[in-house]
Order: C-alpha cells, then sequence, then structure tokens
C-alpha cells in the first residue's frame, strides 16, 4: 500500500482527512500499522477548538494522536531490539536522547528545541493508517493487553502512574480525585491497584460522575459544589484525605483538591492550564502538606506500568466507551470535546469491534 489517510485538526472544532504516502522508515526508525489511537483532553483544551498551545504544547498541523500502539510492520535499517510483528505503544514525545531530561527517560522534558518533537503536535501521529515512529520511542506492549489498553499508556495512564509515585499511594489512603475526564477515571483504576480503600470524585458532567460510580473507580461521586470541601471531611471522620489529584484543571477544584487533603497529606496537579487560589498559611504551610507537579512519565516507569497491569489484570480500555473509524475521527473528537463519555478511541481492523461500554 503506498497510500494513506491521516486526520488533522484544522483548530475550528472540525476534524479534516487528508491521503498521503505511507513514510519509509529510516535509520533507527519503524513504521507501525495503527491498531488504536486514543483521544486527550489536551487535545480537546489545546489544539480542537483553536491552535492556543505554545511551546511543547504547540501544534504544528501534524497528523494528530499522541496516544497511539500499532504493530510494526517495518523495520529500518539500524533497529536494536523491536523487530516486525512486534506490538508497541508509543511514548508520545521523541526527545534529542542525550539532554539531561533524555538521559532521565523523561523526553516529555527534553530541553532540546530542535529535536524535542511530540507525536500529534510537532510531528506526524497515530490519527493515521500508519505511523512513523523511533525506535527509542517504543514500548513493548504485552499479548495480554489490547492495543486500545496500550494507546491509554502513551499518555493518561502513564502520566497518572507517574503522578501516584510522586504523592505514594497505599491502603492506608483515602484519595480525592477532582475531575473525572478519563484522566480522573485511570487515576480511580490505578489508585484502586495500589490499595486504595476510599476513593472519592468530583466532576460537574453527570455521565462522568456516572460512569466513575458504575465502574466502581469511585466509592463515593460528588456533584461538584461549594460544600464539597465539608462533604469530603464528613465523609473521612471529619480529616480530611490523605492524597489528593487534581485532574479537571478547574480552579475551584483545585482548591477544594488542597483544602480537603488532611494534615501531612500530598496533592498532585494534573490537570493543566487555569490557575488556582489558595492561602499558603492555612492551606498547605500550617497543616504541613506537599503540592506536587507532574508531568506525563518516563520511558522506564511506562514499562514499569505496562508489567504492573498484566499482573493486576488491569485493562484500561475497560474505560473506553466509545470506537470510532478513522473515517469517522470527526464524530470521534466531537463526542470528547462534548465530555459526554469516557475514552474515546479511533480504532483499526481487528480492534474496531471489540465492544465498548455504553455510558
Ligand atoms: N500533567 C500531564 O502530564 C497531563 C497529561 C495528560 C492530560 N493532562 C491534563 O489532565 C486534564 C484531564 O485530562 P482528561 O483527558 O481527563 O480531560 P477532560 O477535559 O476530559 O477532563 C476534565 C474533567 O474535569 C471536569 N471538571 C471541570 N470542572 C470541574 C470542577 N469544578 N470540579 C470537578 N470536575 C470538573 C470536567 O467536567 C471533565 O470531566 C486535562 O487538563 C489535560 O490537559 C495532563
Ligand atoms: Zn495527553
Ligand atoms: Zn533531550
Amino acid at each position: 500500500m503506498s497510500k494513506m489517510m491521516g486526520a488533522y485538526l484544522p483548530g475550528n472544532s472540525t476534524t479534516e482527512l487528508r491521503e498521503l504516502p505511507v513514510p519509509e522508515p529510516g535509520h533507527g526508525e519503524v513504521l507501525l500499522r495503527m491498531k488504536a489511537c486514543t483521544i486527550c483532553g489536551s487535545d480537546i483544551r489545546c489544539i480542537y477548538h483553536e491552535h492556543l498551545g505554545k511551546g511543547p504544547e504547540g501544534y504544528q498541523g501534524v497528523i494528530a494522536g499522541h496516544e497511539p500502539a500499532g504493530r510494526i510492520v517495518k523495520a529500518g535499517p539500524g533497529c536494536r531490539k523491536f523487530r516486525e510483528g512486534d506490538r508497541v505503544i508509543v511514548y508520545h514525545i521523541s526527545g534529542c536522547g542525550v539532554c539531561n531530561d533524555c538521559r532521565r527517560g523523561y523526553m516529555i522534558s527534553c530541553t532540546s528545541e530542535t529535536y524535542r518533537r511530540a507525536y500529534g503536535w510537532q510531528r506526524d501521529g497515530g490519527m493515521a493508517d500508519f505511523l512513523l515512529a523511533e525506535e527509542k520511542d517504543l514500548i513493548h506492549l504485552p499479548d495480554s493487553l489490547s492495543f486500545a489498553d496500550g494507546a491509554q499508556v502513551a499518555c493518561g495512564f502513564g502520566t497518572v502512574y507517574e503522578g501516584l509515585q510522586k504523592i505514594g499511594i497505599s491502603g492506608d489512603d483515602a484519595v480525592l480525585i477532582t475531575g473525572l475526564g478519563p484522566v480522573g477515571l485511570a487515576t480511580g483504576a490505578l489508585c484502586r491497584a495500589m490499595g486504595a480503600r476510599r476513593i472519592i470524585g468530583i466532576d460537574v458532567i453527570p455521565e462522568r460522575c456516572k460512569l466513575a460510580a458504575d465502574l466502581k473507580l469511585c466509592d463515593t461521586v460528588l456533584a461538584a459544589a461549594p460544600d464539597n470541601v465539608t462533604a469530603i471531611r464528613d465523609l473521612t471522620g471529619g480529616r480530611g484525605v490523605e492524597r489528593a489529584v487534581d485532574c479537571s484543571a478547574n480552579d475551584s477544584a483545585r482548591a477544594t483538591a488542597i483544602r480537603a487533603t488532611r494534615k501531612w497529606g500530598k496533592i498532585v496537579f494534573l490537570g493543566e492550564g487555569g490557575r488556582v487560589e489558595f492561602n499558603p498559611s492555612p492551606d498547605i504551610i500550617h497543616d504541613q502538606k506537599t503540592i506536587h507537579g507532574s508531568w506525563v512519565t518516563s520511558t522506564w516507569l511506562m514499562e514499569d506500568l505496562v508489567e504492573r497491569l498484566v499482573r493486576w489484570n488491569l485493562h484500561p480500555a475497560d474505560l473506553v466507551t466509545h470506537r470510532f473509524g478513522l473515517d469517522n475521527a470527526g464524530g470521534a473528537y466531537a463526542l470528547m470535546a462534548s465530555g459526554r463519555c469516557g475514552k474515546v478511541a479511533v480504532c483499526f481492523d481487528e480492534e474496531l469491534n471489540l465492544p465498548a461500554k455504553p455510558v
């Protein structure tokens, strides 16, 4: 096959399909037959409605999609580990490989202006029949995980696992999740697997609250309201939660995450953009609380996460409520933008016919 289709996001809440030549892998590169590419809240926030992102979030008119998983159909010369037939996840940022952040495995914060290029942002992403990827960006996908499981590791689940490692989660903890989009739902799933006993979630969209409860990712779900902090204290013996994860990027939800966390507790901010207002002395300093920021993850932690998903028999694809073919990528982005869904996936071949959970 010499031609393929790819989806672009012009920035006016539409999706454009274009025909392109199938790329040829060069040295250290592979060509993937795409199998699943999921949509992230960042695609909607920075690209879909308007090209608002700057720097690492700047969209440079490439094929969209930064959560790709597929099968290698051609390995270029010089590949050292991966070969034709391998099932892989693409860590979604290709870094220079030699700056300090890349050497730590955090290509997300690669400092090279020339070589740092994220798939679906500055280089062609996974919303196409085929994807050209660098071998160093690949994570092996075990047979017991589906491609839609893998696609979500590329950004969402990887990001959440990193954030949870920073604050530490165990059976000791009650956890608050503000924002129950795909990232918040992934937080519920991973906190559960890591042993958290009481998980409280908040969102403004009824479908998302229902999904979190139906999938048993939260023990209690609250509609966003000014009295959320009081309600959470009431649910936790008057003290608040040990851990809070903001997955909303909303100002007041972030303040709730801080204030509903108990003394000595830890908070991590994953939601991007926006602001937050809080009073340092009463809200964090005198209660000895810590707020972490966390940006995606490293390649090595992504490999560890994949290993844990197999051990826990945890399938990220359980969060996928809707699957679309590439020919209806426009429907997929529009649905994700509406928020009336769980995770939305564009799928190919055998992945397209797998059942999705209805909301
Ligand atoms: N830190 C990172 O590396 C990283 C990686 C991926 C995504 N993100 C960001 O994480 C966030 C979540 O991603 P997503 O894919 O789930 O996006 P999303 O936009 O689907 O989810 C955000 C959710 O927050 C909810 N929300 C809005 N206001 C709220 C409020 N006041 N209280 C409670 N909930 C509220 C929304 O209804 C929505 O369900 C986005 O900001 C995204 O850009 C960050
Ligand atoms: Zn993302
Ligand atoms: Zn680098």
